[in-house]
């Protein structure tokens, strides 16, 4: 099978920043929509957005958190949106549709990791339902709004490695384990962006990525003894275990599939470290285990992605190309 999943050689890595992968692009006069856009790599991604010219909007759960995380940052509106509740997500895209604007960039950067077991809505679990279904949701509601020639980007994870998408029982109904829960959600944000790529793709591109790994408040729901025993952080608790990136580094990719001419013509693809992800290696036939580096198979499979778009359908009642 041939796949799209290769290096360009975007002439970045790992050790790029947002601010580098930007230089000498002009964003004046385009608006950019970044969930999650006032924490972590969002808050950072905000900052050089707008920097680079571009009206942000930052759709938030905590507003007046949001409102003192961007304070002197020019160029930004902020929101309200909870994406783990659907009367929420309707409401922010039809306040944004009412406004008559065009959105030339949505980068899905809003995320939840390793929850313990919450249920939201109609009993959702809500790692699926705020990293993916709400921002499914999001997306096609605010499809009247997307400009010609815009690109989504759905800020996935290397996590996608620890599980696919339990067909079988997706809302961990039976058994909750919140690092497959974590996998499925990070799964679930590459498949719609492969299928909304190949819905949309001659007026608008999709991309997903992984950011790399960064010390941001996305741990809040691991305990110390947890983020040791899991191998992120380090028995001090201080410092990530293995190849860490600064909020700026963590903050390039997601800029870089937002902006880089080097895309154009391509999408549906997952990213990291700036360039587009080589293919997970094979399973080593003599441990059983998969190195955690590149993109799945069953991430990027177009049967999977259409199907989820069914599912996601299905239970949000939202899709922009019924
Ligand atoms: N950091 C890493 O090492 C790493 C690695 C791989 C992938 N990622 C991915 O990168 C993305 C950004 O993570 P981060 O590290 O920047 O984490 P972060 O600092 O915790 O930022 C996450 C943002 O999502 C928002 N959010 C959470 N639940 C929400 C909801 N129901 N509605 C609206 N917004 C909500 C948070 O808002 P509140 O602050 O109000 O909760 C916060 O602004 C996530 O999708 C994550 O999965 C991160």
């Amino acid at each position: 099978m041939t796949t799209r999943q290769h290096k360009i050689g975007s002439g970045f890595g790992a050790a790029s920043t947002a601010a580098e992968v930007l230089a000498g692009i002009d964003l004046t006069g385009t608006l950019a929509l970044v969930t999650g856009g006032y924490s972590g790599i969002g808050l950072e991604t905000t900052r050089v957005l707008a920097g680079a010219g571009a009206h942000v909007v930052v759709p938030a759960r905590r507003r007046a958190s949001a409102e003192e995380a961007l304070s002197g940052i020019g160029g930004v509106e902020v929101d309200e949106l909870d994406l783990a509740d659907l009367d929420s997500v309707r409401a922010f895209a039809d306040r944004f549709l009412a406004s008559g604007r065009r959105i030339d960039t949505v980068i899905a950067s809003a995320g939840i990791m390793a929850a313990p077991e919450t249920r939201v809505g109609p009993g959702w679990e809500a790692q699926f339902a705020t990293n993916h279904l709400g921002h499914f949701a999001l997306v096609n509601r605010l499809w009247p709004a997307i400009a010609d020639g815009a690109r989504i980007v759905m800020v996935s994870s290397r996590g996608h490695h620890f599980s696919g998408i339990r067909w079988e029982d997706p809302q961990f109904t039976h058994g909750y384990d919140k690092w497959l829960a974590y996998g499925q959600a990070k799964t679930a944000n590459v498949l719609f962006a492969v299928h909304l790529d190949a819905l949309a793709k001659d007026r608008v591109r999709a991309f997903a990525l992984h950011p790399g790994r960064i010390m941001t408040p996305l741990m809040r729901h691991l305990d110390a003894q947890e983020l040791r025993d899991a191998g992120i952080l380090s028995e001090d608790g201080t410092t990530i275990v293995g190849p860490s990136k600064t909020v700026e580094q963590g903050a390039a990719t997601q800029v870089w599939a937002a902006t880089s001419p080097l895309l154009a013509g391509m999408g549906g693809v997952y990213l990291d470290d700036c360039d587009v992800a080589e293919p997970a290696p094979a399973v080593d036939p003599r441990t059983g285990v998969r190195e955690r580096t590149g993109i799945c198979d069953y991430a990027i499979d177009p049967e999977q992605a259409a199907r989820l778009w069914t599912l996601s359908t299905e239970l949000t009642k939202e899709d922009a190309f019924a």
